[in-house]
């Protein structure tokens, strides 16, 4: 049985860091595990400029740990207004790395999304043109259809026909989370990636209701039936370059999740490796662990691999039921469970 496994350093190919005290809080535990992260803009208001993103990573650097090692790769939230030379200019400067497309109102902080992919088909055409990534939270948002299925519609009345339109786009459909995603991304060609969470991997949706309502487990896209999450271990696992890791750290102070409405997301940055290295080594597939963690988002960005080294060792250990710091409550994904896999050395 293998006890320790050293693996290229890892990115977090999506990930919510925040602002103010909140990226105060949990900036230091991606950025102990991951040398980049590409970062969410879903602010509010949200990064839909060069300046503001420029300005936003400066605030990442600010709230890290003297001496971490984390590059922020920062994104455009698309509007309805986006302008193609203004993307185009901020990815040529370096500022941006991909530009993130999420449906009006499909999640968090995002009133100010797309309304109908149409309308931004000339900066899309753009980025097709300059190599630039687009970024999809890809579930509809109409009332009428079942919330389960609205990754699935997105695919059937979005992707397939933006793929068909503009099929040299870089696409990378963010958290997947059913067959259905996993099929698509399967038959498309090379430049359509997925990432895929700790959570998605972990947990089914029964895991929302186990005896009560769990808030800690709702996070969008709801996790679905046991079937797609065996579906997204495969595909994880299957060593297929076009699956990465992207865990969807997405936190909120335990008082917005424990509520008559509580708010999406779940916060799995303190021990994202560990769930993702438990996963792979109850999938016998820990041999693939590095390809998914630190080498396929690289080569899908054009990026280069990190150089460091991260070593993680078959200990178990307890997650804490709170993370508290700054005056915020966070509870971490895992709260309460024992996790098999620890990182020793970064
Ligand atoms: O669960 C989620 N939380 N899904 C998202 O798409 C957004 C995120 C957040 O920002 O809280
Ligand atoms: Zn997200």
């Amino acid at each position: 049985m293998t006890d320790t496994i050293t693996i290229r350093r890892p990115d977090d190919w999506h990930v919510h860091l925040r602002d103010d005290a909140m990226l105060t809080v949990v900036a230091p535990f991606t950025a102990r595990q991951f040398a980049r992260a590409i970062i969410m803009p879903n602010l509010s208001p949200p990064v839909t400029s060069a300046a503001s993103a420029a300005a936003y990573r400066d605030r990442i650097m600010a709230a890290l740990p003297d001496g971490s090692d984390f590059t922020p790769l920062m994104t455009c939230y698309l509007t309805d207004d986006a302008n193609a030379d203004d993307i185009a200019v901020g990815h040529a400067e370096g500022i941006f790395t991909a530009a993130k497309l999420y449906p009006a109102n499909a999640t968090t902080n995002s009133a100010h999304g797309v309304t109908d992919v149409a309308h931004i088909m000339p900066v899309l055409e753009r980025m097709q043109t300059i190599g630039m990534p687009l970024l999809v939270h890809g579930e509809v948002t109409d009332g009428d259809i079942d919330i389960f299925d609205r990754e699935a519609v997105f695919i059937e009345r979005v992707l397939e026909k933006l793929i068909r339109q503009l099929p040299g786009l870089k696409i990378v459909f963010e958290h997947i989370t059913t067959v259905q995603a996993v099929q698509f991304v399967d038959r498309a060609g090379p430049n359509v990636a997925a990432t895929i969470t700790p959570h998605h991997l972990h947990i089914n949706r029964n895991a929302m209701f186990a005896g009560g309502i769990r808030p800690h487990a709702y996070c969008l896209p709801v996790a679905k039936r046991e079937q797609h999450r065996l579906a997204l271990r495969k595909a994880a696992t299957s060593g297929s370059a076009k699956y990465f890791l992207g865990t969807d750290s997405a936190p909120h102070e335990i008082h917005a999740k424990e509520s008559a409405c509580g708010c999406a997301g779940i916060f799995n940055a303190p021990y994202a490796l560990e769930s993702y290295a438990a996963m792979f080594d109850e999938e016998d597939a820990l041999d693939r662990l590095e390809a998914f963690a630190s080498e396929n988002g690289p080569r899908f960005y054009g990026l280069p691999c990190n150089e460091g080294r991260i070593t993680l060792e078959r200990r178990s250990a307890v997650v804490p039921q709170t993370i508290e710091a700054s005056g915020s409550t966070l509870v971490p994904f895992h709260a309460g469970d024992e996790l098999d896999w620890r990182i020793v050395r970064s």
